[in-house]
């Protein structure tokens, strides 16, 4: 008797052991849907890295910042600069060419009286140094992308890139 009764509960033991544990287990997969929409592989992938591609729209608004803040004053809101102080920004080598010239001249300012399609510019570029490198990327693909401008984007790596660089050769 006793020993059909034990062999009983041994049997019985493991289903209740479980059926609790499944239930458990639902509530947590529930709590983890609600808080993480995807899976964190998903939204890497929908996420490219700044280094390799630029965010254009997220570029194009921050840089929009940047340059009302800091550029606007001189080179004007269309890029039209002022005659004989402060040169344009509209389809300049400057601006389109090399990244690495653009980003020298934001970074170090320039006061050589550059000359632009036949007129010499009498002010100075400061320097723009305390800009971050995500600023500094926002504004130059900013201005490579506005006044009739299209060049390719400046990524933040390219920026922390040519200054690595050019502290490398001071
Ligand atoms: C105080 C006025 C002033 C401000 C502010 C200023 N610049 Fe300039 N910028 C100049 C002048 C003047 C030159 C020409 C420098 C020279 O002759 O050596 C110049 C040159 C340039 C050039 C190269 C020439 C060209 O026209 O393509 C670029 C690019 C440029 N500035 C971008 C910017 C950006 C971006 C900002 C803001 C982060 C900025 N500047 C802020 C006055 C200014």
């Amino acid at each position: 008797m006793i020993l059909a009764r034990n062999f009983r509960t041994a049997q019985i033991a493991p289903l209740f052991i479980f059926l609790i544990g499944s239930i458990y287990g639902c509530g947590e997969k529930k709590k983890e849907n609600d808080t993480h929409t995807k899976p964190a592989s998903e939204q890497e992938s929908e996420v490219p890295s700044p280094v390799e591609s630029a965010d254009v729209p997220e570029y194009m608004a921050e840089g929009q910042k940047v340059y009302a803040q800091y550029c606007l004053s001189c080179h004007q809101v269309n890029g039209t600069g002022v005659s004989r102080l402060n040169p344009p920004l509209k389809d300049t080598d400057y601006v389109l060419g090399d990244k690495n010239r653009l980003l020298g001249i934001l970074v170090n300012g320039s006061n050589v009286g550059l000359e632009i399609r036949g007129e010499t510019y009498s002010n100075a570029m400061p320097s723009f140094k305390q800009l971050d490198d995500t600023e500094l990327a926002h504004v130059a693909s900013y201005i490579r992308n506005s006044f009739g401008n299209s060049a390719t984007p400046v990524t933040i790596g390219e920026v922390s890139t040519f200054r690595t660089k050019s502290e490398n050769q001071k």
